[in-house]
């Protein structure tokens, strides 16, 4: 079924477990979507959160999110660690469990696979090579032998919603 994650049509506790990937930077309101996942959530079911995360430092964040924006027009806002965590926290969730992990790839291939603003891959590619320099984006840029390397870092966040 395809709908809101803001209004799903399903009864309150519904789910044992209920997951949202890779989807909550495209959220305008994240915790409105994480309130509806948690009525979803039966007592002593799990909620799980998975997403690429921005950068702690704001100005890495601004501009990671500035490229993501333009690499898919799509996207709202990536958000740190600590925003996703707070999500649980204010839920009353309690400190979630959290599993880092890092999704890479060659840039051109990244650029390759995009839907930029405009068409205009060469520029998405140059802005990120050129984040090489310095790590601007917090994407950790890497040049190597085949080209520029990134990563996203992402993280899964989970929690059982108390019995
Ligand atoms: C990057 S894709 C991830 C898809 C899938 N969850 C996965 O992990 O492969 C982001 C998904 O979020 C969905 N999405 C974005 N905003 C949404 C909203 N407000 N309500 C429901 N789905 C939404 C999009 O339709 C898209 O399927």
């Amino acid at each position: 079924m395809q709908g809101s994650v803001y209004s799903v049509p399903y009864a309150d506790n519904y789910f044992n477990a209920v997951t949202c990937r890779f989807a909550v930077h495209h959220f305008r309101q994240p915790e409105r979507a994480f309130a509806e996942m948690l009525r979803l959530t039966a007592p002593g079911g799990r909620i799980v959160l998975c997403d690429g995360l921005a950068s702690d430092e704001p100005a890495k964040a601004a501009a990671f999110n500035a490229m993501e924006r333009l690499r898919d027009p799509s996207t709202v806002s990536f958000r740190t660690l600590d925003y996703l965590r707070g999500l649980f926290l204010s839920a009353g969730l309690g400190e979630p469990e959290v599993r880092l992990f890092q999704v890479s790839y060659l840039a051109a291939d990244l650029v390759r696979g995009s839907f930029p603003e405009g068409d205009d891959r060469d520029a998405l590619l140059a802005l990120i090579e050129a984040s090489a320099e310095g790590d601007t984006l917090g994407m950790r840029a890497t040049r190597t032998n085949d080209g520029v390397c990134v990563a996203y870092p992402s993280a899964v966040l989970s929690a059982f919603r108390a019995g």
